[in-house]
């Protein structure tokens, strides 16, 4: 497997491995830090099977996911989730999504791990386009990707059904080339 890994000051982004099933269970099992994701609250089997799946992803040609433990820079424990899905039809384009443990929110970090994520987008993978997709009521992720230089595109009506209702999601996204004045890690 090529091993990724890539450092900020405040945040490391390394490959996920199946010894990081607890930690991230910690985010997806957790009810407040999956109140505004599309799905509920996961089991511990099914983190396995994202585990998994993300095993799976880094061995393909082409690479289209990479799905990353977010750990403090002096520490091996994940306190956070970040993936990066690549369009298999636009390869210049790719979606993210994060998540930290609810315990490291409010201190400026969710704004350093998108900033450190789209690092790795645009400088590493030399991507063109980098998107996410938030609940309305999402003000934390809104914040954090508008500080780190997500532009609010647009609402995708009715794109998700979560909790058994339609809900709307916010697109936001980076280019490359507004991108360079947002490079702070
Ligand atoms: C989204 C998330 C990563 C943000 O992480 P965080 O470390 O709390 O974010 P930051 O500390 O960088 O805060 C970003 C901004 O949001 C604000 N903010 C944080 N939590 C907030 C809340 N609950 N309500 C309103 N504003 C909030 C902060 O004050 C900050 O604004 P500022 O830069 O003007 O001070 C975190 O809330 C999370 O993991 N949520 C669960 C998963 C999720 O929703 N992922 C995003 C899917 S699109």
């Amino acid at each position: 497997m090529r091993h990724v890994e890539i450092s900020g000051k405040r945040l490391r982004l390394r490959e996920v491995t199946v010894d990081d099933v607890d930690a991230l269970h910690a985010v997806y099992g957790d009810p407040t830090a999956t109140e505004h994701l599309p799905f509920d609250p996961r089991t511990r089997e099914e983190v396995e099977e994202v585990v998994a799946e993300a095993l799976r992803a880094a061995e393909a040609e082409p690479r289209l996911l990479y799905v990353f433990a977010v750990t403090e820079p002096e520490s091996s424990g994940a306190i956070g989730v970040a993936r990066l899905h690549i369009e298999a039809d636009h390869p210049h384009s790719a979606e993210i999504g994060l998540g930290l443990r609810p315990d490291h929110w409010g201190r400026g970090m969710g704004t350093d791990l998108i900033r450190l994520t789209l690092l790795f987008g645009f400088k590493h993978l030399r991507l063109h386009r980098i998107w996410g997709a938030r609940s309305p009521a999402n003000t934390a992720a809104q914040l954090a990707m508008l500080v780190a230089g997500m532009v609010e595109e647009g609402r995708i009506r009715h794109h998700v059904r979560a909790r058994g209702v339609w809900r709307d999601s916010i697109v936001h996204s980076a280019l490359e080339d507004e991108w360079e004045g947002h490079r702070e890690t």
